[in-house]
């Protein structure tokens, strides 16, 4: 595992200049490849403004999208029309704009419970992905060091997929966990926010303990990793210091 290249940007909104470019590349590379990528989406808000981007007249001609598959990197469990729902936030923001079709489109609520949709989105990377994992997967990090839904005090999840409890949000959750995510060719985490700060810090600098800060499981273990942050998550990250509680 390689140590991670972290970019500093000004601001939230330079920030989401990057990711989309970045994810351009990367996407655009694996169809130079092979004729196909896949990316795994994070969900929250970092994200939103780098997703408008990709659909936008200045990136939308950019790469051949039909060659593109979608996936998520975590889900919250609710229905699909739920607010809450990143699949609903993700079709408004970048899939229906696109105009992705249905059969590239794959959410992680599949049925009624969340452990089988789990199991079922399992079933289904492997048919999709065959041994191999994601071209990029985009992550978050929480203000309290959670990152997917990976949260602390839950134990890491066996498997690949596995539902998970959040306290935050909707409880119920559907998640990749660490493996996937570590063993695809590139993750990206964008984090912004000065109450990125101190988990970003934690992550990258803190004792490594997944139970209280459970993105260091990606962070510290991703073979390719890239942190998009801006100057306010960045805080920490120059002092070298956490303030562990
Ligand atoms: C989710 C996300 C989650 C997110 C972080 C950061 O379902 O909420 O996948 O892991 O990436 O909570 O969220 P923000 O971007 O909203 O700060």
């Amino acid at each position: 595992m390689s140590s991670p290249e972290i970019e500093i940007y000004q601001n939230s909104g330079e920030l989401g200049l990057r990711l989309a470019e970045l994810t351009v590349e990367i996407l655009g590379q694996a169809i130079d490849q092979k004729g196909s990528a896949s990316i795994a989406l994070a969900g929250g808000s970092t994200p939103q403004a780098a997703y408008r981007l990709l659909a936008s007249d200045d990136f939308r001609e950019l790469i051949e999208w039909s060659k593109v598959e979608w996936f998520f990197g975590d889900e919250r469990f609710v229905p699909v029309n739920d607010d809450r729902s990143n699949e609903k936030m993700a079709r408004e923001c970048i899939l229906g704009p696109l105009g992705v079709s249905e059969e590239r489109i794959h959410g992680m609520v599949r049925t009624e419970d969340a452990v089988t949709s789990a199991k079922l989105y399992e079933e289904l990377l492997s048919e999709k992905l065959g041994n191999g994992w994601f071209d990029l997967v985009l992550v978050g990090i929480g203000d309290d060091g959670h990152t997917l839904s990976l949260f602390p005090g839950e134990t890491i999840p066996s498997g690949n997929v596995a539902a998970t409890k959040a306290p935050v949000v909707a409880t119920e959750r559907i998640t990749l966990t660490p493996g996937p995510v570590c063993n695809s060719s590139l993750v990206i985490l964008a984090a912004a926010g000065a109450a990125k700060a101190i988990p970003l810090a934690d992550a990258l600098y803190g004792e490594e303990d997944w139970l209280r800060v459970p993105s260091q499981s990606v962070i510290r273990h991703a073979t390719s990793l890239v942190i998009l942050c801006d100057q306010a998550a960045a805080a920490k990250l120059t002092k070298n210091e956490i303030p562990l509680e």
